[in-house]
């Protein structure tokens, strides 16, 4: 007993004595050495101040330390001004499990190679920078990310085909950039928990990839590019998605016969070249966002569900579409 009592005592000694004692400083000494290097290939900038050597790195800005192994677990970067490119020593903070680059004007070049190092790396975002390059292709051989965000960048060339290699993905965003080619067929094998996809706003061409119709999505995004083909795959009565947008391509389907699930909230057609008559299984859905406008249907708008919540304009310059709340079928 007394000596339980001596061991919670001792316990207690040291735990009021940590933060005055020089032995308190939890950084790493090797994870103060890279960040240092960081900040300089940085230029020193005013945003890193508090990276002080002679201060506990697990208490500057940007950075945060993971509480058991005290070693540099986070580094989020964000609307700083910050000019040059993502260092390579970044690469040297092996413990990193998210890292984050946001809002940051003059970050330019590529993503740096040396961030395969990082194998703990659950996310990453490279976002609203002026990062460019092609995607990288290693970047699969990041096994561990959930999240791959290089959305609102420049980035070009064509998505690469290992991304479907990074099996616990819950989603991916590369949308803004200026992406060409086609999405790769490896896309269409994603692993079954995949859940989001953002494309929009890039030039990608080509059709979509067939095996999109075994997985189950809650979010795909690819407004904005030049695809074309069916999407019918992508919906079906058992399917679980959620926001579906493709407007602004080359999409040339018939709906007449299309079936949707139950858990589709939002669907956002305009401008592509779809044809046929919208089928009545439309009123069957509480759906808040809808537009149809700028495509090649005909035929009554069926009435009924949410259907007649939505406006004008998102039915207008069609073929005949006709019925509320366009002007009465003729
Ligand atoms: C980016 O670089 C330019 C030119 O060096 C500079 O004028 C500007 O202040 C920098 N930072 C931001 C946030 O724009
Ligand atoms: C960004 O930093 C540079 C020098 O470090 C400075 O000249 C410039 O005014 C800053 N820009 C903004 C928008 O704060
Ligand atoms: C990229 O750089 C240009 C010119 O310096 C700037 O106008 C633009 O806002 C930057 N883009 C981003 C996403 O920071
Ligand atoms: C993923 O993380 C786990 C746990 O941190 C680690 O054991 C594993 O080695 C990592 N994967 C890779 C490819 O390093
Ligand atoms: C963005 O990419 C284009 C080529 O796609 C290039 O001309 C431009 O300089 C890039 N901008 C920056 C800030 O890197
Ligand atoms: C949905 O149904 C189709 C046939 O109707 C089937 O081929 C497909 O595997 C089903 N998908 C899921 C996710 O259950
Ligand atoms: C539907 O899309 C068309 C074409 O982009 C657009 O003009 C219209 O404003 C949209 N309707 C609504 C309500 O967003």
């Amino acid at each position: 007993m007394a000596q339980l009592i001596n061991y919670q005592f001792l316990c207690i000694l040291i735990f009021l004595s940590l933060p005055f004692s020089s032995l308190s400083e939890r950084c790493h000494p090797n994870d103060k050495k890279v960040l240092l290097k960081i900040k300089e290939s940085f230029n020193n900038p005013y945003h890193l101040a508090s990276w002080i050597p002679d201060t506990d790195c697990c208490q500057w800005y940007v950075v945060e330390c993971d509480r058991k192994t005290n070693r540099i677990n986070e580094f989020h970067l964000f609307a700083a001004n910050v000019s040059g490119q993502i260092p390579k020593e970044i690469g040297q903070l092996p413990y990193l499990e998210s890292l984050t680059f946001h809002k940051i004007t003059n970050l330019t070049g590529n993503i740096p190679a040396s961030i395969i190092k990082l194998t703990k790396l659950k996310r990453l975002t490279v976002s609203w920078t002026n990062i460019s390059g092609p995607i990288p292709s290693f970047l699969s051989q990041l096994e561990n990310l959930t999240s791959l965000d290089l959305s609102f960048n420049n980035f070009s060339g064509s998505i690469p085909s290992s991304l479907s290699q990074l099996r616990n993905l819950d989603g991916i965003r590369l949308d803004r950039n200026k992406l060409t080619g086609s999405i790769p067929e490896s896309l269409g094998n994603m692993n079954p928990s995949f859940q989001y996809l953002y494309l929009s706003h890039n030039e990608l061409s080509g059709t979509i990839p067939r095996g999109w119709g075994d997985l189950n999505f809650a979010l795909i995004e690819l407004n904005r590019n030049k695809l074309q083909g069916d999407i019918s795959l992508l919906l079906g009565k058992n399917k679980t998605i959620q926001i579906l947008d493709l407007s602004r391509n080359m999409f040339q389907f018939d709906i007449s016969n299309m079936e949707f699930p139950d858990s589709l909230t939002s669907l956002d057609l305009n401008h592509n070249m779809i044809t046929g008559s919208l089928p009545q299984g439309l009123t069957q859905l509480r759906m808040y966002g809808f537009n149809v406008s700028y495509n090649r249907l005909c035929g009554p708008i069926p009435q009924g569900g949410s259907l007649q919540n939505f406006q004008y304009t998102e039915y207008f310059h069609n073929r005949c579409l006709c019925g509320a709340p366009l002007p009465d079928c003729k």
